[in-house]
């Protein structure tokens, strides 16, 4: 059987009571859980979120994250940020798929206000079943990979 990957999970105050519940079903299913907080749903400022789940996905190299605020917008926008993350937004067990299949996001963001527990539990086992599909979808990633080697510091 696979190992299971790290699944390093944050968020924002707003995100806050979906990854208490994205937590909740990783343990059921046995994935280890690197939570690199917030911890209460006390205001905070979700770029800072975004570094710690980007920092730590990025130092093992299996690992995948999970992030979350209110909306998801703002915490995918500033996770696509940092180098060899790709991040997707998702909205259903659809886009999750997707994610994974075409795109190989390495970390899923969802928003947490409001959000549905059975939408979010299929999304998560969704995003962790699929596999990146390779093929032409390969191109398109090494595409987006030149796309962050060629403009990275330059554009002012
Ligand atoms: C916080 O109030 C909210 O703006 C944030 O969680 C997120 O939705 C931003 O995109």
């Amino acid at each position: 059987m696979k190992r299971k990957p790290v699944i390093v999970v944050g968020c924002d105050h707003a995100g806050f009571g979906v990854k208490q519940y994205i937590k909740a079903l990783l343990e059921e299913m046995g994935y280890p859980i690197e939570d690199v907080g917030t911890h209460s749903r006390k205001n905070v400022d979700y770029p800072d979120y975004a570094e710690r789940v980007a920092l730590a996905v990025k130092k093992g190299k299996q690992k995948r994250g999970i992030l979350a605020c209110g909306t998801g917008i703002g915490a995918a926008i500033a996770i696509n940020k940092f180098p060899g993350i790709y991040a997707a937004l998702v909205h259903d067990g659809r886009d999750a798929r997707l994610s994974r299949q075409h795109n190989n996001a390495n970390v899923l963001v969802l928003g947490g206000r409001p959000y549905r527990k059975k939408n979010v539990a299929n999304m998560l086992r969704t995003w962790l079943r699929y596999d990146f599909e390779g093929g032409r979808h390969r191109r398109r990633i090494n595409k987006i990979a030149h796309i962050e080697k060629k403009y990275h510091n330059k554009i002012r």
